[in-house]
């Protein structure tokens, strides 16, 4: 979404939704929350911390020694595993739903409760073992949206091992990428999962990305889940069938207890260069925000609740709001495998309206699909249960905001929150019993939280202005580190308001009148799209990596459908064929995954750069988005815009 269209809506945006009475009155958290964590903010999150089982308790609530490397809850030792299936059996709570699980094949269903997964995970926690991983080690998972996919992050953490998800729809490059940089020895995948009706495929890509790494990868085994019975290649060296292996392992497996401050995961995301970025949780303090954010946003009332939330676990909010903040929470939840349009458009509604799903949590470019069916699909459900819904990913439209309010929710609130994968949790969001929401803001801090938008200097800047939105004290869910990288950590988060020590999210933002916070979108190169970060660079190292390719500019242009879509500008090598669009799409799409595939690419003679070779984005980006061409003083050659404008016409749209 741009700048200025977000800025548009925010000028005509007055409607205003106080919280329902009813759910105020019952709310887990009331209005004191805020100026209680504000009073004394380690007092509050050492509170939260209270709510998880500790083998060991902390001599520290927030270790600020060594700025900006902070750690949490130090000295005290804790299994996060245990805590998200353990002691919700040992509390009698063995016979609850932990996991709806719904195939996207009809009927194709599993109940898991929490004794069945305490099983599972202390079966796939001794075939770890019996793999020669342990604590320390990192444990590759590449799978679909099965319950053995939870069952692997929680087995890796119940012995101290770091796992790092990645997307199912990433390529074996980038999945080789990702299992080189945190040197992996094991990866948990399938034979593949469903998708669009059909079978995708994920161990042969497994298979590649093993072989594009040779001596540079520690991998010594892979673990296969046997979900579509496809055929694949089997290497007797390294391949181990799940069924095989976990499911006939003992189900008796005693967690340890780590550091606080002992590595949970590792996730990529993408930064401004090509190369990802492993960003680093740790155990405690995570886990801490994690289940607290959940239970407060959401107004989670296990007993009798059923929560829903439909992102992938390769990104950061499975992570947090499906694996761990709700299971440690003990709810239960729904996990869904497929597309929200297969077999039919209603398929997710019809979900709801089985499992009486109450909590729901979802991204806003999903909202802006469903809108643009109609309302007829979700009116032919009974959508009665839902009470709270989450958006996250991206800055919701309004409109989209006050549908989803509306015809999903019956009026039910709706809590836009922003986070990052960085940032591990919720940041800011309004709290669903106490705090007024406007279509469009994410309102503000969550308690025990403090952001700022500030200007260029630092400063805070006044009600009606806008900056950049920065975190002004560490939190306990933040990223400890980028892996491998201190430097890059340093550089990247904390070097730009050094003075001030905040921490820069890398987010335009504008606070209204009232002084409520609205996200406008990232101020680096990185797109958003459908709520995934994308980084330009990245797609244009994979354009340049074709052999036709010379040079490539890429940025993100607003989009109805997906907030922002993948728009590249290309000069061809002369050895390169009149029309070789599609060609070049593929090749992105086989480098990356299918959602770094550029939308449009543009053949063009050159590109804007200033006199020092940087490429000047905003100009290719006005561009793509139809508005002319601005400022172009600082360009080396001021002709050339023209020159790519005249060309724009003859562009394909792919
Ligand atoms: O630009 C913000 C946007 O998504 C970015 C974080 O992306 P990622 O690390 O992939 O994590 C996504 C899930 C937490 C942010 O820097 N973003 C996320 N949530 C919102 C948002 N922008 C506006 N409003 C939100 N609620």
């Amino acid at each position: 979404m741009s700048t200025e269209e977000t800025l548009s809506n925010l000028l005509h945006e007055t409607r205003r939704f106080e919280p329902p009475a009813e759910l105020a009155e019952s709310a887990n958290v009331k209005a004191e929350v805020y100026a209680r964590a504000a009073g004394d903010r380690e007092a509050f999150w050492a509170e939260a911390a209270e709510r998880l089982t500790w083998a060991e308790p902390w001599t520290r609530v927030l270790d600020d020694d060594n700025a900006p490397f902070y750690q949490w809850f130090t000295g005290g030792k804790l299994n996060a595993a245990y805590n998200c299936v353990d002691r919700h059996v040992e509390a009698g709570l063995g016979d609850r739903v932990a996991i709806h699980w719904v195939g996207e094949p009809v009927d194709d269903k599993r109940t898991i409760t929490y004794t069945d997964l305490q099983r599972e995970v202390a079966q796939a926690a001794n075939t770890y073992a019996a793999m020669g991983v342990g604590s320390g080690d990192c444990v590759a998972i590449y799978m679909p949206m099965i319950p053995e996919a939870i069952v692997a992050m929680l087995a890796a953490a119940r012995i101290g091992a770091i796992h790092t998800v990645v997307f199912g729809g990433f390529s074996a490059e980038a999945l080789a990428a990702r299992v080189e940089d945190c040197g992996a020895k094991l990866i948990v995948t399938a034979d593949g999962g469903w998708r669009r009706g059909a079978h995708s495929a994920l161990k042969p890509t497994v298979d590649e990305a093993i072989e594009k790494l040779g001596d540079r990868g520690k991998v010594s085994n892979v673990l296969v889940v046997r979900r579509t019975g496809q055929d694949i290649d089997w290497n007797a060296d390294l391949d181990v069938w799940w069924h095989d292996s976990v499911a006939t392992a003992s189900t008796e497996h005693t967690p340890e207890a780590f550091d606080a401050e002992h590595p949970l995961y590792v996730m990529y995301t993408s930064g401004t260069t090509g190369k990802p970025k492993g960003i680093k949780h740790t155990t405690g303090g995570y886990l801490t925000q994690a289940a607290y954010t959940h239970w407060a946003q959401f107004d989670l009332k296990p007993d009798t609740d059923v929560y829903w939330c439909t992102a992938d676990i390769g990104w950061v909010t499975g992570h947090s709001y499906i694996v761990y903040g709700p299971l440690a929470n003990g709810v239960t939840q729904v996990l869904y495998e497929g597309t929200p349009d297969a077999p039919e458009r209603g398929r997710w509604w019809k979900i709801i309206e089985e499992y009486k799903v109450s909590l729901f949590y979802t991204a806003p470019t999903a909202i802006r699909s469903f809108m643009k069916q109609g309302d007829a699909i979700p009116a032919a459900c009974d959508l009665s249960s839902l009470r709270v819904l989450g958006s996250v990913g991206e800055p919701i439209n309004p409109e989209a905001y006050v549908w989803y309010k509306t015809v999903i929710g019956g009026g039910a609130p709706v809590i836009d929150t922003w986070w990052q994968t960085e940032t591990g949790a919720t940041m800011m969001t309004p709290l669903p019993g106490v705090t007024a929401a406007k279509p469009g803001s994410a309102m503000g801090a969550f308690p025990g939280i403090t952001v700022d938008v500030v200007d260029d200097e630092g400063n805070s800047v006044p009600n009606g202005s806008g900056g950049y939105l920065v975190v002004t004290s560490p939190w306990p869910s933040m990223l400890r580190t980028i892996w491998g990288d201190d430097q890059r950590y340093v550089d990247t988060y904390w070097a730009r308001f050094k003075a001030q020590g905040y921490y820069f999210a890398g987010d335009g933002a504008k606070k209204d009148e009232d002084g409520d916070i609205w996200v406008l979108g990232r101020v680096d190169d990185v797109m958003n799209v459908s709520g995934h970060r994308l980084s330009t660079t990245e797609i244009e190292s994979a354009l340049v990596s074709h052999p036709y390719v010379a040079e490539a500019a890429v940025v993100g242009a607003t989009d109805p459908d997906t907030g922002q879509a993948v728009v590249a500008y290309v000069i061809l090598r002369e050895s390169a064929p009149g029309d070789c669009e599609r060609e070049l799409s593929d090749h992105v799409r086989k480098e990356i995954g299918p959602i770094a595939k550029p939308k449009r690419i543009m053949v063009v003679p050159e590109l804007p750069k200033t006199r020092s070779g940087k490429i000047m984005r905003r100009l290719l980006r006005d561009l793509a988005e139809g508005r002319g061409v601005g400022d172009t003083t600082t360009l080396a050659d001021s002709s050339i815009m023209e020159l790519i404008a005249a060309g724009k016409a003859a562009a394909t749209d792919e």
